[in-house]
């Protein structure tokens, strides 16, 4: 049997706020420039003014060395962008147009 669960968000993206101290063995998004990403981030999603695209700040992801790391559900894309200008290109392709910017996806190895 088949449940269908409807959609809440057309892009519900999580972005990870994890920090760490200079120096932790496993590194975090937050020491590798997040911040100002994830302002970007906000900034970009709350101009949309879409009421279908949300975000949420997270704690670690998982897969720290790969950071800054966010995912853009339902589709489950992974991204680490670097810039400002990688969170506007995501901004505008995938979370606008629903396009996956793919030259800044990751695939997290489990
Ligand atoms: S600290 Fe961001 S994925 Fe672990």
């Amino acid at each position: 049997m088949t449940v269908e669960i409807p959609q809440v968000y057309r892009h519900h993206v999580f972005a990870c706020f994890q920090s760490r101290p200079p120096g932790h063995p496993r590194g975090s998004c937050g020491a590798q420039g997040a911040e100002p990403l994830w302002k970007r981030l906000q900034f970009c999603v709350e101009s949309l003014q879409d009421p279908s695209v949300a975000m949420t700040a997270t704690g670690c992801l998982g897969f720290c060395r790969a950071g800054p790391l966010m995912v853009v559900y339902p589709q489950g894309v992974w991204y680490a962008p670097k810039t400002e200008a990688d969170i506007d290109e995501i901004c505008d392709e995938h979370l606008v147009k629903g396009e996956i910017v793919e030259r800044l996806v990751i695939v997290p190895k489990v």
